[in-house]
């Protein structure tokens, strides 16, 4: 296996399981939360973005859904664990979660895994287009302050 990507988790009706070591940082700020692994909300109710509290329990967030692979790149690896590079995720204002890499991303609704380059991921909960965004923000008007 290659150091050259994360793996992520989206299955079931939760958050994205980052399960790579990860940095996570506001658009303009330098530096970030370092973790070893990260649930990250994508429900959009989280009190504490954008990290998962458990609240798309609360809401009752139905998720599930195939993931579109069309998108997704050919030959790419990931690698988990120690052996993986961090990879920075770039938590835009009132907006999606940016993946400065390669994602491996793996759920329900398809077989296996397919791997992402840069994938900008909704955290509001209202894309059509789950786990990706596709601008729904714009219209429900999602706030995000901070991290
Ligand atoms: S963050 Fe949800 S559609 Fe963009």
């Amino acid at each position: 296996m290659t150091a050259d990507g994360c793996i992520v988790h989206c299955g079931g009706d939760g958050p994205l399981l980052v399960r790579s070591p990860l940095r996570v940082r506001i658009a303009e700020a330098e530096d970030g939360i370092e973790k070893p692994k990260a649930a990250l909300c994508r429900c959009g109710k989280s009190a504490n973005k954008p990290f998962c509290d458990g609240a798309h329990r609360d809401i009752e967030f139905r998720a599930s859904g195939p993931i579109d692979t069309t998108r997704a790149v050919p030959g790419s690896e990931a690698t988990s664990g120690s052996e993986a590079e961090e990879i920075v995720v770039t938590a835009h204002a009132n907006g999606p979660l940016h993946f400065d890499g390669v994602v491996e991303l793996s759920g329900e609704g398809h077989d296996g895994s397919a791997h992402f380059r840069q994938p900008w991921m909704c955290r509001c909960g209202a894309s059509k287009n789950k786990p990706f965004c596709d601008g729904s923000h714009k219209e429900i008007e999602f706030q995000a302050e901070g991290l």
